[in-house]
């Protein structure tokens, strides 16, 4: 049976609202509105959790009014509503899932608490279709996971970054450098000239099995190149800093590549898929693409970073398994997918990590 959802989220810095229509085999998505918080936040390096959970708080039934408009679809005809019900921020996500018990409740309509991870995980099925089980290698400002995609809810994790995320990497070393923000397209616009073999920085956890990753002792290895080049020089020059971003870009692809080699190699899958901002990055992908013979499936940009497309979608697919939630749903800061792995370390800047 056709199902209408509607999607929210805010568990980040992007307040956004979908409405999707269909079945968990064949979803359309009707409309896919985001805002995006980062001009809110600019000035302080990072989001700011108390500024997130207020913007959210003002933005969410635009959103939903807007998602709502460009689909051509009514309150009434919406059978149920799936929000984002962690892990994130906790202002944002309460005032996520708040906005979703008002409007279940007001239209007497089923509650849907998602994961936002699962949302991501679940992407490459819903714009390519791709079967289960698959690899996702989920790369943004605030994840770095290797997920075993096995059905609509279940998940292994096979490894993760120990510290950082690489978003926030790309991020660091822009500010770094005196690039503009978001850091992984000024990162790669200005890697295009440099040569990406003259500074030699490290390949953090290469050197021991699995599939763990580590990002932390590679920005500080950018900032120690930095501060030589001004130390000798007195400063840096236009082919300095390209040359320092190529360098960390391919060292940044470098482990990925190799780490995505060693999970797929255990994994027993049929595709390999990335999600997340990061993945929008050409010789990252390009990289990622020629490690496996396997379908690879990278999504159109706007489903890979954060949206609430994904969000109804992972929400259609619970309420087909005849999963929904009451009003006793709760925001969680904390939320793996896989409750079986071991906990991470690190919480980075875009909130706690799975
Ligand atoms: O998925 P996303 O929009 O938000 C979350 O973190 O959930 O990812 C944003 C991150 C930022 O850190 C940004 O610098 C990075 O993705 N990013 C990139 C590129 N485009 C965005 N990193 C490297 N290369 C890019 N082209
Ligand atoms: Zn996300």
């Amino acid at each position: 049976m056709k199902l209408t959802i509607l999607g929210i989220e805010s568990s980040c810095d992007d307040t956004a609202a979908a409405v999707l229509r269909g079945t968990g085999e064949a979803p359309v998505i009707l409309s896919n509105a985001v805002r995006s918080q980062t001009d809110l936040h600019a000035a302080f390096g990072g989001v700011v959790p108390e500024i997130a959970a207020r913007a959210h708080a003002e933005a969410l039934d635009l959103m939903v009014e807007q998602a709502l408009a460009e689909a051509g679809v009514s309150l009434a005809q919406v059978d149920a509503i799936a929000v984002t019900a962690g892990p994130g921020l906790i202002g944002g996500v309460l005032s996520g899932v708040m906005a979703a018990k008002g409007l279940a409740m007001g239209l007497g309509k089923p509650l849907i608490g998602v994961n936002h991870l699962a949302g991501h995980a679940l992407t490459p099925r819903l714009t390519d279709g791709i079967g289960f089980p698959y690899l996702l290698l989920l790369v943004s400002g605030g994840h770095c996971q290797f997920l075993r995609v096995e059905g609509p809810d279940r998940f292994v994790r096979l490894g993760g970054t120990i510290d950082d995320a690489p978003g926030e990497a790309f991020d660091k070393v822009a500010r770094l450098l005196g690039l503009p923000q978001p850091g992984g397209p000024s990162v790669e616009r200005a890697a295009l000239d440099g040569d990406a073999t003259r500074f030699k920085l490290p390949r953090p956890l290469l050197d021991r099995p699995g599939c763990d990753l580590s990002f932390s002792g590679l920005k500080t290895a950018v900032l120690r190149a930095r501060d030589d080049l001004v130390a000798a020089k007195g400063g840096m020059t236009e082919q300095d800093r390209a040359d320092l971003c190529a360098s960390f870009q391919m060292a940044v692809a470098d482990v990925l590549a190799e780490k995505s080699r060693r999970a797929l190699a255990d994994a027993d899958v049929t595709a390999f898929a990335v999600a997340g901002g990061v993945a929008a990055n050409k010789t990252l992908r390009g990289r990622l693409e020629s490690v496996t013979d396997l379908p690879f499936v990278a999504p159109p940009l706007a489903l890979c970073t954060d949206n609430a497309a994904m969000i109804a979608y992972a929400g259609l697919l619970a309420f087909e398994a005849g999963r929904t939630d009451d009003m006793t749903l709760k925001a969680r800061p904390r939320w793996p997918l896989d409750e079986t792995a071991a906990p991470m370390i690190g919480s980075g800047k875009k909130g706690a990590k799975a």
